[in-house]
């Protein structure tokens, strides 16, 4: 297990929704422009946190199950359209080709073994149905090293490249770069961090950072806070 395990989540659960990326709804409608008009009528998300876009989807797209392995963000879960279950990623319970839809956000930089889950979310696809990920990636995959760096916990975002390799046992495959502009690194560790000591490392950390990210994030300082544009990767494909 890697130190992101239960007991992280159940800290974070409270102020989760808090983070500004979690409900912003153009990031939003940047992943559901990936299936269009199309409808489903078996849909999974994995890693469905306290159920944010979840709420959306099923509103668009309609009832969902969503798992998750931390029973503190799905008790944050309160919808008529989605059936929230604790489990794991990696062992999901259910039969072969179940789901005509399954789809992940922002749940792969923390998974032990990002291929396992690939293959139990292809093992629980429909034949013809479709997986929809999308997650957040370094400004460029050569500066991944200071990305993770930068980040300050002991993370690895995996690139693009790694992320397409993951892809490969699935067919038409589609990819978009969504960027999320302006983004509040004080909001963001706010939110998130466990203690002061933590969010002031990772500040000092933005400040030291290289000419290379700064041009390619938008780098900017204002008196009390630094502002970066996040990229994040939008695939999807069908088994
Ligand atoms: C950054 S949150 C994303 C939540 C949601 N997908 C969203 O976009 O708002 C990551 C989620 O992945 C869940 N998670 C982490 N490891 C998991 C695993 N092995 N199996 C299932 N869920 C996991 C965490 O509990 C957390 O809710």
């Amino acid at each position: 297990m890697k130190n992101y395990s239960e007991n992280y989540w159940a800290k974070r659960a409270k102020s989760y929704n808090k983070t500004s990326w979690v409900k912003n709804e153009s990031f939003i409608d940047g992943f559901l422009e990936m299936i269009g008009h199309k409808s489903f009528s078996n849909i999974l998300e994995v890693g469905i946190g306290t159920g944010a876009l979840a709420k959306i989807i099923s509103e668009k797209k309609g009832p969902l199950i969503g798992i998750d392995i931390s029973k503190e963000m799905i008790n944050k879960i309160n919808h008529n359209k989605i059936t929230p279950i604790v489990g794991n990623a990696h062992d999901l319970p259910f039969e072969d080709n179940t789901f005509d839809l399954i789809y992940m956000r922002n749940v792969i930089h923390y998974l032990d073994d990002p291929k396992k889950v690939f293959s139990e979310i292809y093992r629980c696809l429909k034949s013809n149905g479709t997986y929809m990920f999308s997650q957040v990636v370094p400004p460029n995959d050569n500066i991944s090293t200071e990305y993770d760096w930068l980040v300050g916990r002991d993370i690895h975002y995996p690139t693009k490249n790694e992320i397409l390799k993951l892809f490969s046992i699935f067919n038409k495959i589609n990819h978009n770069d969504f960027l999320l502009e302006n983004q509040s690194i004080s909001n963001w560790l706010n939110n998130t961090c466990q203690n002061e000591e933590e969010k002031q490392k990772i500040i000092d950390r933005h400040r030291k950072t290289s000419k290379d990210y700064r041009k390619m994030a938008n780098y900017r300082e204002s008196e009390d806070d630094i502002f970066v544009s996040i990229r994040h990767f939008m695939v999807s494909g069908e088994k």
